[in-house]
């Protein structure tokens, strides 16, 4: 799957620029970070990725077709886990939070049965299906918000500022996740300002700033640039870049 902006721009009605000619290429065969000042256009160039938002100019194309004509395809495709787990919890209990998205495509209980329950064996929810949503905690909020994501098997994952309210053990689990979605093929996207949490793990960084891409390459490439840009890493050269991960052994 390739995934691309081109000259993305959006502007709101004050005369600012949430995105402003955006361009980048997306594939679904890596784990790909990008960060940015608050207010870079991270967000928002994620919902425009998704076809939540529509650009004022420029375009966004799935293998070479412009989106609005593959909405329905690039919603099985892909699938964005907001910064707000509380946006996308849908369901009263867990069960029905899950069953959400195959009843809306009209998948009858049968036929997603399986993959709600790997959805929910994936992210540590086993033996949580009749628990209240508004129950869980923070962490848990967050792991069935990437679950309700996964019973679609998307191919490219985009995950928005998915670290916050994780402690360590928490993050290191949701690594565990990620990682291994990887390893079984989906693609990874991050939207984070925690580096020092998954750098280790990614193939490449994007860097933005008032809405444009102001650097694209692997994170050895950008290491020495990091703190210039305004983002945190470890001192000394690129040899710390294993230890830029919460991932416990
Ligand atoms: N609907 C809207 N109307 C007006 N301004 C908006 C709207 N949506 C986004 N913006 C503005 O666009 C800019 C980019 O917002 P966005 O949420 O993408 O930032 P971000 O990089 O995700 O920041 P953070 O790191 O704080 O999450 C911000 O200045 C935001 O206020
Ligand atoms: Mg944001």
């Amino acid at each position: 799957m390739i995934l691309e902006a081109q000259n993305l721009t959006r502007r709101f009605a004050a005369g600012s620029y949430g995105l402003a000619g955006l361009n980048l290429q997306l594939s679904a065969d890596a784990f790909i970070l990008i960060s940015g000042h608050n207010g870079s256009g991270k967000s928002l160039l994620l919902r425009h990725l998704v076809g939540l938002e529509k650009p004022d100019a420029g375009r966004i194309t799935l293998d070479g077709r412009p989106l609005e004509t593959c909405l329905p395809e690039l919603r099985r495709r892909l699938a964005l886990v907001f910064q707000e787990p509380e946006h996308q919890i849908l369901g009263v209990t867990v069960a029905e939070d899950l069953a959400y998205g195959p009843r809306c495509s009209r998948r009858k209980p049968a036929e997603y049965q399986t993959d709600v329950a790997a959805a929910l064996q994936a992210c540590g929810l086993g033996g949580m299906e009749q628990h209240l949503t508004s129950a869980l905690s923070g962490g848990e909020k967050r792991r069935l918000a990437l679950a309700s994501t996964l019973v679609a098997k998307p191919e490219l994952l985009l995950l928005d500022e998915p670290f916050n309210d994780l402690d360590w053990q928490g993050a290191s689990d949701l690594l565990h996740i990620l990682l291994k979605l990887r390893r079984q093929g989906t693609g990874i996207l991050i939207v984070t300002h925690d580096l020092e949490k998954c750098l280790a793990h990614a193939d490449r960084l994007l860097v933005l700033d008032a809405g444009r891409v102001i650097r694209d390459g692997t994170p050895a490439e950008l290491w020495d640039e990091l703190p210039a840009l305004g983002l945190r890493r470890l001192p000394g050269g690129s040899e710390q870049m294993p230890a830029m991960t919460w991932l416990k052994p």
